[in-house]
């Protein structure tokens, strides 16, 4: 658009005289835009606001209102419009005041009508580039909100992961997936938020060979959420250089993943129904089986022992009656073997209620507090959060942590200082953690994978049940379990449950 085409666009003239409005209303139209007369201020006004002008020529002197304030008001009402000013009167002031008041121009009578014409081509051009100035704007503005609408609504993980390794840009799938607010994510680092040392570290390098390459790289790993329980998510990373149309400096690592956890927990469910379908047949084959001869077992090592009490000779029935209770404690081991294998294959039905933390926390302590202290070693309940509820069944709740601190307990044998601590905490507003932690030697990270495995156990007494009884529990509680033993030694089982209101009181 160039200054000395003839303008399309509208005018309106305001002057008092009003042949000379009507006269430079004719004059300006034969230019090519559209244009009215008004002349007074209020009149101006009404017209402007029932159909806007992109250009008002005003007389600065009325008789009915001053132009000034006109002006002011069309400055105002319809901001994108230019004002030129024109008068008879001309002072320094009046001219520096009007364009001050943000006029276009300001014009003396008498003048060349060719001089207002150029004016007024110009200002409409002005008024013309304002509009298509806004126009692109709110386009720009639409289609950014369109982009970010289709980029949150996408149901996967996307994130820009800035030179710094800190997250740039994140979308709301990546917000919903892991928990942490928009806010929250965006001063983080993807790396933090892996699950294991090691998934972080192949993270990074991951990331680093994104950012060096050109071409994407996938990987698996496992990341943690706010509230502490993990997301197995499958990543594509790939390089952006910087955006020349964005105006970014930065080359980032565009990330895009799906989340699987839901997809690895179906199969693996499968794979553990599968597994524990078949033990739950052989092991009411065999329950029926071992129970009974165990049982014969038992009455006739009874009647061994009445017998052997009878025995005149003294130091003989000492030996036989030791031999009888090593043999005793045997089948109990195996009575309990037996029922560890019922439990496993035909778990009892939950009796989900709010369980009060403290309450049950106190109760294993007391359970499990004077076997450890006769092994010279402490059990210490730590206060943590109080009156913190877990919605779950109060009686495999109390078996998950007797199994913990067992275990606990087990690892400090023939420690002097060993100690097993017991907290539970809150995890945010929705769930609970219950923490069993040791001093022992720790837990080796190529054992970690296998620690719920049915039978595996590195004790020579034990049986490798535990934890897959924990497990199994916590998984049909829909909470979860997580081992962490730092390379210095010491081990911490994290359960998260879902987190209840406190009962009723009636
Ligand atoms: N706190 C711990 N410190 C070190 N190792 C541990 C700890 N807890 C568990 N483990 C390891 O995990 C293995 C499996 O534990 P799990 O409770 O399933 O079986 P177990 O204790 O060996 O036998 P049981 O069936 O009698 O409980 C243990 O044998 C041990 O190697
Ligand atoms: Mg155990």
């Amino acid at each position: 658009m160039t200054t000395d085409a003839p303008q399309t666009g509208s005018i309106l003239i305001v002057d008092d005289n009003r042949d000379l409005a009507d006269n430079l209303a004719e004059l300006l139209r034969d230019d090519g835009p559209s244009t009215a007369a008004a002349y007074a201020p209020g009149t101006a006004l009404t017209m402007m606001r029932e159909q806007p002008f992109d250009l008002a020529v005003i007389d600065i002197r009325m008789p009915e209102g001053s132009g000034m304030s006109l002006l002011r008001d069309v400055r105002r009402s319809c901001p994108e419009a230019e004002v030129i000013v024109m008068t008879a009167n001309a002072s320094l002031n009046t001219a520096m005041g009007a364009l001050h008041e943000g006029a276009f121009a300001y014009l003396e009578k008498p003048f060349d009508p060719q001089h207002l014409i150029t004016l007024c081509r110009r200002a409409l051009t002005q008024t013309a580039l304002r509009r298509e100035r806004r126009r692109l704007q709110q386009d720009l503005t639409r289609s950014e909100a369109l982009y970010r609408r289709v980029v949150d609504s996408v149901d996967a993980l996307i994130v820009g992961i800035g030179p710094d390794d800190r997250l740039a840009m994140c979308n709301q799938g990546a917000v919903d997936a892991l928990g942490y607010s928009r806010t929250a994510l965006l001063s983080t680092s993807l790396v933090s938020l892996a699950a294991s040392e090691a998934g972080g570290e192949r993270l990074a390098e991951v990331v680093a060979s994104a950012r060096a390459g050109r071409k994407p790289v996938t990987m698996e790993v496992t990341l943690r959420r706010s509230d502490g329980s993990e997301r197995v998510t499958h990543w594509t990373f790939s390089p952006l250089e910087p955006g020349a149309r964005d105006g970014s400096q930065d080359s980032l690592v565009l990330g895009v993943a799906s989340d699987l956890t839901d997809r690895v927990d179906l199969e693996r469910r499968a794979a553990e129904a599968e597994a524990m379908a078949s033990i739950a047949t052989l092991t009411a084959g065999l329950a029926h089986e071992i129970r009974n001869p165990l049982n014969a077992a038992a009455l006739q090592l009874q009647l061994l022992e009445r017998h052997a009490d009878k025995l005149a000779d003294a130091d003989g029935r000492t030996k036989v009656l030791k031999r009888v209770a090593i043999v005793e404690a045997e089948l109990a081991r195996l009575t309990n073997l037996l029922d560890d294998f019922l439990n496993l294959a035909k778990p009892q039905r939950l009796q989900l209620s709010p369980i009060a933390l403290r309450g049950l926390l106190q109760e294993v302590h007391a359970l499990q507090e004077p076997a450890i202290r006769r092994a010279h070693l402490k059990f210490v309940l730590e206060p943590g959060d109080t009156d913190l509820f877990a919605l779950g069944d109060h009686g495999t709740l109390k078996q998950v942590l007797v199994n913990l601190v067992v275990n606990a307990f087990d690892a400090l044998k023939g420690q002097t200082d060993g100690r097993v601590k017991l907290r539970a905490f809150a995890q945010g507003e929705t769930r609970v953690g219950i923490e069993v932690s040791d001093n022992g030697p720790g837990i080796a990270p190529e054992i970690v994978d296998n620690l719920f495995t049915p039978f595996f156990t590195s004790k020579e007494a034990g049986t490798g049940l535990g934890l897959t009884i924990v497990k199994r529990i916590l998984d049909r509680h829909g909470g979860s379990i997580q081992f962490v033993s730092p390379h210095g030694g010491g081990t911490t089982a994290r359960i998260s449950l879902e987190r209840s209101p406190a009962p009723d009181p009636c």
